[in-house]
């Protein structure tokens, strides 16, 4: 027997009470999707720390997964009441056939190959031949398995800047990626820094596998060191909040790196950094770009 999936088309205004209404009528899981993913329309929502919580698109894919022993017309009556007096859609049933599901998921996760010498392999896949640097990741609580561009532009700009030595912080280190890459390329003290505790817990594992030394340091903590580089791939938000600290983490001809900035939010983080960098743009992939920053003053 398999699992019932019931999908129903709806409005960005009908999402959360027939979400709500899933639930209380049984459902294990909701997952809600553009309903236009794949096609022209598709629409990315970003959102930076403090927005409003923005749940649904124009037009929504909404879909409620049952137990295999659920019936659909017991569902639909039950919920018609719950979501009254909204009339719903006729919605697409699907059965689900039980599948390792640990395969499967672990089948989406392939190695990724960021530079001609970078790779990123998740552990249960063998690393491809051809690469002199390779990270041990597996996809976790923590933002940063490499498939983001705003990391992959990271990983490149540490990849063409790192000489033997230099110290680097790598501020919201998520899984710790850009500081085991730094310390993978030659850096000398690495520091991850973050706000978040299970990055924290993240960047102290994935180091340690990865036999790298990177000291892990929590952003409530006071970080008072000077650095080579300063590494931040986090949001225009907190990078416009943090840039008094960001500035002042780097020694007099040093270099930061600003991530995780959509192309039309780049000048004006260009701006607010140029009291303290000569900042240009390093690199766009997508629609994201990456700033860079040479210290001012000796
Ligand atoms: C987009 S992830 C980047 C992870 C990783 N460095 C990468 O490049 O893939 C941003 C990280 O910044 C952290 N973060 C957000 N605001 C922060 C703050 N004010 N101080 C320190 N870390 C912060 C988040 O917890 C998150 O782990």
């Amino acid at each position: 027997m398999a699992w019932l999936s019931l999908e129903f088309r709806v409005s960005g205004a009908d999402v959360e009470v027939l979400s709500d209404a899933l639930f209380a009528v049984g459902a294990l899981s909701v997952d809600v999707t553009d309903a236009d993913q794949g096609s022209q329309e598709e629409r990315a929502i970003y959102l930076e720390p403090g927005e409003d919580i923005l749940l649904s698109w124009g037009r929504n894919s909404v879909v409620g997964l049952f137990d295999r022993q659920s019936y659909s017309d017991q569902i639909l009556s039950a919920l018609a009441t719950a979501v009254h007096p909204l009339k719903l859609p006729e919605p697409v049933e699907y059965r689900i056939d039980d599948q390792d599901w640990v395969r499967l998921t672990q089948q989406q996760f392939e190695p990724i190959q960021i530079t001609q010498r970078l790779q990123i392999s998740p552990s249960w896949s063998a690393v491809k031949d051809g690469s002199d640097v390779n990270i041990i990741l597996d996809p976790g609580l923590a933002f940063g398995t490499g498939s983001h561009p705003t990391t992959q532009l990271c990983l490149e700009w540490l990849e063409h800047h790192i000489t033997t030595g230099k110290t680097v912080i790598d501020y919201g280190c998520g899984s710790g990626i850009l500081a085991i890459a730094a310390k993978k390329f030659g850096a000398g003290d690495v520091v991850a820094v973050d706000i978040d505790e299970d990055a924290i817990q993240s960047t102290c594992y994935n180091a340690k596998r990865n036999k790298t030394a990177v000291e892990v340091i929590s952003a409530i903590e006071n970080v008072n060191i000077k650095v080579d580089i300063v590494v931040a791939n986090i949001l225009p938000s907190p990078l416009t909040v943090l840039a008094p600290l960001l500035a002042q983490l780097v020694k007099p001809g040093g270099q930061i790196v600003l991530s995780g900035i959509l192309v039309d939010q780049g000048s004006d983080l260009m701006s607010l950094y140029g009291q303290w960098f000569e900042m240009s743009t390093y690199k766009v992939m997508d629609e994201w770009v990456c700033l860079q920053g040479n210290k001012l003053g000796s």
